[in-house]
């Protein structure tokens, strides 16, 4: 039966991204994957092409964005926004000494900064979307906390930034998985699917639903327009996968096994889009405090970069 819902699609590796859309978010499930070397890469890359483009620390208590760009912070920053002592996030909104980028930097030592609550979140999304730029890059913080899920969904394309060492790849797999989760839940609140998708979201519990799969069939036992619309809902969910710190071949491909897995238990169309080669110039940059463009523009992980930033670019 589910074939009918969950058509074949191949779409991924070399087709263009074609974006007109802005926001992208920079996640990751797990620390230390490269989240922040590439969303701030990747803003660099785009402001140094002429796009009009803000970065932003949302990796809520633990930033430091504004290291990797050599920024000094200004005095009012993302948490007194978050701790409702201003009100308007452009109060936040610090140049770059990088042409046409701009940071909102989160960098001050507030206690309890990441368990924001669910308004001043969505304060902060709404005020996100509001933003006056050509590109508004999110640098999302590790784990799958509500916060970061929620600055997944709300992006016009979430990248998630794995490594190719098996707990990197298990918990991108959740973070995706949380995320399609969360999505459903968001769509189906309030009819009477709600708690099958409850129950798929907490599969253990007593009565769990156990996967995507049981809980289309079991929607489409009830309901076969509302089981179509869960699986558009999960079709439209496209998330893109960059492998960072690729050293071989087979690390190149632990991406495509990602895609596989994520389409075979999820039904999730997610978009392998490129891997960046491990390079010892992004530790050498990031320590003076430069993007790797600045100072090794031909270096193999800006080449990566570079390309992945094509890819979205390119008309198509
Ligand atoms: N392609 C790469 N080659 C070599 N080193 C890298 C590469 N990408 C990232 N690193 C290094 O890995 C470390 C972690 O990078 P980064 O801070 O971007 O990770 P993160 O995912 O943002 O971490 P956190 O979860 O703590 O925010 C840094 O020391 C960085 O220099
Ligand atoms: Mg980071």
């Amino acid at each position: 039966m589910l074939s009918k819902f969950f058509h074949k699609s191949n779409n991924v590796n070399n087709q263009p991204e074609k974006s007109q859309k802005k926001i992208w978010a920079v996640a990751g499930g797990k620390g230390g994957t490269g989240k922040s070397i590439i969303a701030s890469s990747i803003a660099v890359q785009l402001a140094r092409r002429g796009k009009k483009v803000v970065v932003i620390d949302a990796d809520l208590g633990s930033g430091n964005l504004h290291t990797y760009l050599g920024v000094t912070p200004g005095i009012t920053t993302l948490a007194d926004f978050l701790k409702n002592r201003i009100q308007n996030l452009t109060e936040v909104l610090i140049s770059t000494q990088y042409e046409n980028l701009s940071l909102i930097s989160d960098s001050n030592d507030v206690l309890g900064l990441a368990n924001v609550s669910a308004q001043i979140r969505g304060k902060m999304i709404r005020q996100v979307q509001q933003l006056d730029f050509e590109y508004i890059i999110m640098d999302v913080g590790a784990g799958t906390s509500y916060t970061n899920l929620d600055f997944f969904l709300i992006s016009d394309h979430g990248l998630l930034v794995a490594t190719p060492e098996p707990a990197s790849v298990e918990n991108a797999y959740r973070f995706i998985r949380s995320c399609l989760n969360r999505k459903l839940m968001y769509k189906f609140h309030g009819t009477s699917y709600q708690s099958l998708v409850d129950k798929a979201a907490y599969p253990k519990e007593s009565g769990g639903v156990h996967s995507i799969y049981e809980l289309v069939e079991k929607v489409y036992q009830v309901d076969s327009n509302a089981a179509e619309e869960m699986v558009n809902e999960i079709m439209n969910f496209r998330p893109r996968l960059i492998m960072n710190q690729v050293r071989s071949q087979s690390d190149i491909q632990v991406g495509e096994s990602v895609r596989d897995v994520t389409r075979k238990y999820l039904g999730i169309n997610l978009s392998y889009i490129g891997y960046v080669t491990y390079d010892d110039n992004i530790k050498i940059s990031a320590k003076k405090r430069t993007p790797i463009f600045q100072e090794f523009p031909n270096s193999g992980a800006a080449v990566c970069i570079r390309n992945i930033v094509n890819r979205f670019l390119e008309p198509g």
